[in-house]
Order: structure tokens, then C-alpha cells, then sequence
């Protein structure tokens, strides 16, 4: 299964702490790519020096329109998920989700437009309370992949954890 990722309505600087969490959740949880339609230098800095420590090839693209991105994506095959706590419950409908193929999962920032309920495959609510893109997309991640994605190998890591009851155990990869 391939993951990708659209965050619509950010605004630079003003989002960026929960942008940045955003888009670190996506890679942690086994998407591949997030696309943003501002997207602050730092931000793109921050995941480049994650990559380059902790592996992987986890990129941020820049979006002009988020429409032509998901009329793309359904030409490629993919479902679009929108995140909203108007959705389906996530406990009704993750076990008809996790036979699809490609997800473009879809969080908002502060407003959604509402055409988005309607190019959306899914509405998924995790929960019908408000909270946020964070936890939504966290949530939603590991209940499609069933905790999966902590198996998944992080290509050309310079650093890697060994998991241990105490302390810190942090091994340095040797690359050729
Ligand atoms: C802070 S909320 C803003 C919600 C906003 N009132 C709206 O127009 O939808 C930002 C994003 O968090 C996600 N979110 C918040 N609560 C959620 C829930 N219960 N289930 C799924 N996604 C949620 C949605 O993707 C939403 O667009």
C-alpha cells in the first residue's frame, strides 16, 4: 500500500509547529510524501535532516492547487481519505479501507472547503470530536496499517535505535 498526504489550508509561519508535526507524523507512520500548499524552507530543512539521520527518502512537495492534485491521484489509482469528524467512524469503515491499494489521505489546517466531502472516496472521522490533524492522521495511519509501519525499514540511516526497557541504545550505521 502506497501513502500519501494532503495538507490544504496552512498558513506559513502561524502553522508551522503543527506542520511540522504533520508532516513528521506522515513519515513516521509509513506515507512517503506529503504535499503542502505553503510550505516554509525550514520545515522542508527540518524533514531533510530527519531523512539524513534516521533514513528513508520522505519528501515534502509544494502544491499549487490541492484539486489538480487529487484529480491526478484518482487518475493513478488512488482513494482519497479526507480526515474530518464529520465522516464515517473509523471503527466502521477501516476494514473496507485497508483493501485498497493507494491512499491520498487529505487533513485540513483551519477551514476545509466543502467541495473536498465531495471529491473525497472516504470522510473519516476518528471520533466525532473535534481534536486535530495530528492525532487524526496518527490514528488513522496505524489503524490502516495495524501497527505495520513500526516494522518498516528506514533506508540509509546514519543512526539507529535499539529498542530498550532503559536508557538510550543508539547504534551508527556503517555506509559504504
Ligand atoms: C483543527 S481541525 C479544523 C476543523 C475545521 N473546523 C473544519 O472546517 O473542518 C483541523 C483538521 O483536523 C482533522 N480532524 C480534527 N478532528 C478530527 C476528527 N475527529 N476526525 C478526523 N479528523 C479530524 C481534520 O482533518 C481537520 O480538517
Amino acid at each position: 500500500m502506497v501513502i500519501e498526504v494532503v495538507r490544504i489550508g496552512q498558513r506559513v509561519v502561524r502553522d508551522d509547529r503543527v506542520t511540522t508535526h504533520v508532516a513528521l507524523v506522515a513519515r513516521a507512520f509509513g506515507a512517503t510524501r506529503i504535499y503542502m500548499n505553503e510550505i516554509n524552507p525550514e520545515i522542508k530543512d527540518t524533514l531533510g535532516k530527519i531523512n539524513d539521520s534516521w533514513g528513508g527518502d520522505f519528501s515534502i512537495e509544494y502544491m499549487e492547487n490541492w484539486k489538480s492534485i487529487i484529480k491526478m491521484k484518482k487518475e493513478e489509482n488512488f482513494k482519497i481519505i479526507h480526515l474530518t469528524m464529520y465522516g464515517e467512524n473509523i471503527n466502521e469503515i477501516q476494514s473496507e479501507i485497508t483493501k485498497e491499494k493507494n491512499l491520498l489521505v487529505v487533513v485540513g489546517a483551519e477551514k476545509v472547503p466543502r467541495e473536498i466531502y465531495e471529491y473525497a472516496d472516504y470522510n473519516v472521522a476518528i471520533g466525532s470530536q473535534p481534536h486535530s490533524e495530528i492525532s487524526g492522521l496518527a490514528i488513522f495511519l496505524d489503524r490502516i496499517q495495524k501497527g505495520n509501519q513500526f516494522n518498516k525499514f528506514f533506508s540509509n540511516a546514519k543512526r539507529r535505535i535499539i529498542p530498550t526497557k532503559k536508557g538510550k541504545n543508539v547504534v551508527l550505521e556503517t555506509r559504504d
